[in-house]
């Protein structure tokens, strides 16, 4: 049997203001996620997604409840090390990422805090630039980078050290639709072709159509998770979340409901075009 690259049991969490509790942000959340996978999270703002993140690599501990990354508690001080190292973030803002006065320099921040040879982090460095496509900027300053192109940085940083999963919060939010588009099809590269596990939060449905699962979240809790096809079926009321449909499943569902038979499955353009035509 696989075991899960990561796993939470029972997991709650409650932010506290002086000792006292304000507000209980998970409520007993079990899930397994495996080797590999490609994970949307989705969900209404407050719903504890960055919660739930912030735990997948012990920048949070568990009230309530236990992770596991790679078989290693997150609760136990002595795997703390190892867990970031296995399990990189990445935030929202590229800005408050970058630490260093040239790309080359940033990528290498975290191996050397790791201390690695000197050797070995310009191979990684340059790796990881290779690999987010920003071979050519090694030595531009980091600040006079696109939105697109310092997320990619910061994606760069963390790849370098060679994580088994990529956490991923909301990394499009501020970037413009050709860095998101960018941002994307590094993280489904870095999924497909080095076959990092990633957990992808996001409140753009489109960018979770080719998911391999979906997890919606409600107040702290799971409150779905299923396939896209699944997810947006139709069968599920995502406007009951705040949640809008993605356009081409939502038209498809609309011309069930006038009698087309369009399959349930479909996501994509070039599929519902050749259903109608
Ligand atoms: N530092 C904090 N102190 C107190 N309460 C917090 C703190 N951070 C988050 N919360 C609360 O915990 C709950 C979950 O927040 P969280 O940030 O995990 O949600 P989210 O799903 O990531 O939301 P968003 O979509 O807005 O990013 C919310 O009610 C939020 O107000
Ligand atoms: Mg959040």
């Amino acid at each position: 049997m696989i075991s899960p690259i990561i796993e939470t049991i029972q997991l709650s969490y409650d932010y506290t203001l002086d000792g006292e509790k304000v507000i209980r942000a998970l409520d007993n959340i079990s899930l397994e996620i495996t080797e590999g996978e490609y994970v949307c999270l989705i969900g209404p703002n407050g719903s504890g997604k960055s919660t739930l993140a912030r735990h997948l690599n012990a920048l949070l501990l568990p009230a309530a409840g236990d992770v596991y990354v790679d078989g290693l508690l997150t609760g136990k001080e002595e795997n703390r090390w190892e867990i970031r190292r296995r399990v990189g973030l990445v935030f929202q803002n590229p800005d408050n990422q970058i630490v260093a006065t040239t790309v080359e320099e940033d990528v290498a921040f975290g191996l050397e805090n790791m201390g690695i040879d000197p050797p070995l982090i310009r191979q990684r460095v340059a790796e990881a630039l290779e690999l987010v496509g920003m071979s050519s900027l090694a030595q531009h300053a980091p600040h006079l980078l696109s939105g697109g192109q310092k997320q990619r940085l910061a994606i760069a940083g963390i790849i370098a050290m060679r994580p088994r999963c990529l956490v991923l919060d909301e990394p499009t939010a501020m970037l413009d639709p050709r860095g998101r588009r960018e941002v994307l099809s590094t993280i489904r590269m870095l999924n497909r072709q080095e076959k990092v596990t990633v957990v992808h939060i996001t409140h753009f449905m489109e960018e979770t159509l080719d998911a391999d699962r979906i997890i919606v979240m409600d107040r702290g809790q799971i409150a779905y998770s299923g396939t896209p096809e699944e997810v947006f079926s139709g069968e599920i009321d995502l406007g009951s979340l705040e949640m809008d449909m993605p356009a081409i499943p939502a038209l498809a569902s609309a011309l069930r409901e006038k009698g087309m038979p369009v399959p349930q499955n479909t996501l994509t353009v070039d599929q519902l075009v050749e259903y109608l035509c």
